[in-house]
């Protein structure tokens, strides 16, 4: 059975590898795709995913019996809805269970009706009441878009000055429509990290961990990316405390989803603050992560296939269905175009990844590349994901850093300092990752 991925990222290329490992898959596509995809599979640039009936004409005439949806938009503008209209399985929820990523506010209501811990919250259409509730917490907060703002509609306000200004820029349309009703927040002190769950309406199948790097700059300062590395397990996310996320958290973001007709299919990406009080939401994402899911890929030892096909047939991910994992530590390091998050160049070409890659231990995953002539070339803000695995968070990143020494790029820039904190807890003995 054939399988088309949507999207052209790191994260469908690390999907595209997993499945390409598959027995039970067929022949993979990728639309749009990368050069870097196009090693496990074929990429579609010409298909245009934003047209539902074209998609599904083309999984008709290839056999094709899953759809993977990796970005958040296309679940948003409900193709999963369509081609499970038109019985084609899908990964991905449904474009009112994507509200859990969509909407802020959906998510913070969901929270109050199932007592789920996260942050104190007031939803708002007017400034004059967000301000008001600013005075009210009196302290630092976090002033949210309440829509897609493609991860920049969130401003850590360090004051009620900051606040206001954030709070005023909203409303005037900083952040476009997405920005018609603001959320303001309790600012959660703590460690963050990512915990991943499979989906099939009612059953929940645990998955793993990771944290991610989402400023530009080295030590986490500067703008905000689409994120700029990321490292798996998150060793702040131990057993017991996934324990405590699985039941304060997912079970009942999963119960209550199903219990309002809007069951979740498909993985639940949870942000987390792990607080002196316990795990505390921050967001759901309706989607993997990228570049969590590089990290994640090249530890995980089942087959993707079954679960996506588990989780799109809504047949019980049950203890029938299974997602283990190589007890190892992986690293991604992202490579992006000097310039991102800003503008950026684009037409450079890349040298040496054939050499960069022969570590068994590592694997390069592709975001915004093309193939020229046999060149590959960077067309993208974020271009390659050099993943690397190791028994422990040390080795990991000394191999993805010793792949990018043999990359040739001068256009291309890199954080190296990406895993610092589990490389600080490990040096203080916390913990093997
Ligand atoms: P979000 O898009 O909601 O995940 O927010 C983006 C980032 O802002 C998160 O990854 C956190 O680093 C930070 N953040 C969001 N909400 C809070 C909060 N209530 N307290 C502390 N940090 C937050
Ligand atoms: N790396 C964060 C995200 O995919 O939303």
């Amino acid at each position: 059975m054939g399988v088309l991925i949507i999207g052209g990222g790191g994260r469908e290329h690390a999907m595209a590898y997993a499945l390409h490992k598959s027995d039970m898959a067929g022949d993979i596509y990728c639309a749009p795709g990368n050069a870097g995809i196009a090693q496990v599979a074929t990429c579609l640039p010409d298909l245009d995913v934003t047209d539902q009936k074209a998609v599904r004409d083309f999984m008709y005439d290839n056999n094709c019996g899953l759809c993977v949806i990796g970005p958040e938009q296309p679940l948003v503008d409900g193709l999963s809805d369509y081609l499970r209209s038109e019985k084609i399985p899908v990964f991905g929820p449904s474009q009112a269970a994507a509200q859990l990523e969509a909407s802020k506010s959906f998510t913070k209501q969901l929270c109050d009706a199932q007592n789920i811990p996260t942050a104190a919250y007031g939803v708002f259409d007017t400034a004059d009441a967000a301000k008001a509730y600013v005075e009210e917490l009196g302290t630092k907060c976090v002033i949210k878009a309440d829509g897609l703002a493609a991860g920049k509609g969130v401003i850590m306000a360090e004051n009620t000055a900051g606040a206001e200004a954030a709070i005023e820029g909203m409303f005037a349309g900083d952040f476009g429509a997405a920005g018609a009703k603001v959320v303001v927040e309790e600012w959660l002190e703590g460690e963050e990290a990512s915990f991943f769950a499979f989906c099939d309406g009612e059953n929940i199948l645990p998955l793993t961990t990771a944290q991610d790097h989402k400023r530009v700059g080295e030590g986490d300062t500067g703008l905000n990316t689409g994120g700029m590395g990321a490292y798996s397990p998150a060793p702040v996310l131990d057993k017991d405390m996934c324990g405590r996320v699985l039941k304060e958290i997912i079970e009942p973001t999963v119960k209550g989803m199903a219990r309002r007709g809007t069951p979740y299919t498909g993985v639940l990406f949870a942000g987390l603050m792990i607080t002196a009080d316990g795990p505390k939401l921050i967001e759901y994402n309706a989607r993997f992560g990228d570049p969590e899911t590089q990290a994640l890929m090249v530890r995980m030892r089942s087959d993707l296939f079954a679960n996506m096909i588990a989780c799109a047939n809504g047949e019980k991910l049950d203890n029938t269905v299974t997602a283990w994992w190589e007890d190892e530590v992986s690293v991604t390091v992202v490579m992006a175009a000097k310039g991102y998050p800003g503008s950026y160049e684009k037409g450079s070409e890349i040298k040496g990844l054939e050499e960069a890659a022969a570590d068994p231990m590592v694997e390069i995953f592709h975001a915004g590349t093309t193939e020229k002539d046999g060149k590959i070339i960077a067309i993208g803000g974020r271009v390659l994901n050099i993943t690397a695995r190791g028994k422990d968070i040390i080795e990991a990143r000394e191999k993805a850093y010793a792949a990018i020494n043999k990359i040739y790029w001068p256009e291309g820039f890199y954080r190296k300092d990406i895993g610092w904190r589990a490389v600080e807890r490990l040096e203080r003995g916390q913990g093997k990752n």
